[in-house]
């Protein structure tokens, strides 16, 4: 890829998604870019890069940001906040509910790529209300920048060595087996899929849709990409939809060391909102 290739690629990628592409992913954007050219029948990059600077080349930008951005992802991934939640979150928001008007217990899984994080938490507040009655009404807010991913969550379809990884019984109860031409394949079942509400939200850009607020926020394994001040305003603009004494899951990759936030760490990778 010609350098200044790359620098408009960067420049495209960044103004649009804010994810910054280092200096070194060169090799990386280049391979992805792969897909892309093939699907728009560009014999370059250069070529591709004048298709994103024509007049239809912001039918394009969402396609790039999709290959650019990564979806990696598992159910149960980053097993710490579940064992946060069962121990600490949900006893303490339990405890408060009766003093605070909160009709639903609502989280917001803020980039939740093919839904495995929304669905593993739905399972975790199944599981955890089964146990400790009285339940309490559930909504799941679940956004991602890419369409595509989002397509994939909604349908709520994984092949069979992304169940397998689970516990049986956890697998039987909460996942469909596919027969037929679904062999091979399984579908959370509707009960889970129910609370979970897919759209498409870029984290940086206008006002997340949202009128109530949250008491749980996922913000899993996205900042990475962000540099220091765009992650800042981000967890800002997180912390301003939690309800005080809210909780804020980030990556345990994701460092909020150096950023101006005022939340409480309560264990590695969760924080909490002042309760005033
Ligand atoms: C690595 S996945 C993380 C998925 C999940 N949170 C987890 O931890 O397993 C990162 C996701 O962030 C999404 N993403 C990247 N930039 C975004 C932005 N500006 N707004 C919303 N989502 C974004 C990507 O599309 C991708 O699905």
């Amino acid at each position: 890829m010609r350098p200044h290739d790359y620098q408009f690629i960067r420049d495209i990628v960044y103004r649009h998604s804010r994810i910054n592409l280092g200096e070194d992913k060169q090799e990386l954007v280049s391979a992805r870019l792969g897909k892309r050219l093939r699907a728009t029948g560009k014999a370059s990059i250069g070529e591709y890069c004048d298709l994103l600077r024509s007049p239809s080349g912001s039918d394009e930008l969402g396609n790039l940001i999709d290959v650019i951005s990564t979806n990696h992802t598992y159910f149960f991934r980053e097993e710490g906040h579940f064992s946060a939640l069962r121990d600490i979150i949900l006893p303490d928001l339990v405890r408060r509910r009766t003093t605070e008007s909160w009709a639903a217990l609502r989280l917001w899984s803020a980039a939740c790529s093919s839904g495995e994080e929304p669905y593993s938490v739905a399972i975790a507040l199944d599981e955890y209300f089964n146990a400790h009655p009285p339940s309490w009404p559930r909504q799941i807010e679940a956004t991602d920048i890419s369409s595509r991913i989002l397509a994939k969550a909604e349908a709520g379809i994984y092949p069979a060595e992304t169940v397998s990884r689970l516990p049986a019984a956890m697998a039987k109860t909460y996942f469909q087996t596919g027969y037929g031409e679904q062999t091979g394949l399984f579908r959370v079942k509707p009960a889970i899929r129910d609370i979970v509400r897919f759209r498409r939200l870029n984290l940086l850009e206008g006002q997340p849709p949202f009128t109530e607020p949250f008491q749980i926020i996922l913000c899993r394994n996205v900042m990475i990409y962000f540099d220091r001040p765009t992650q800042e305003e981000l967890v800002n603009r997180l912390k301003a939809r939690l309800v005080p004494g809210g909780y804020l899951l980030v990556g345990h990759s994701e460092s909020l060391t150096g950023i101006n936030h005022g939340l409480k760490l309560i264990r590695p990778a969760t924080y909490q909102k002042p309760l005033r």
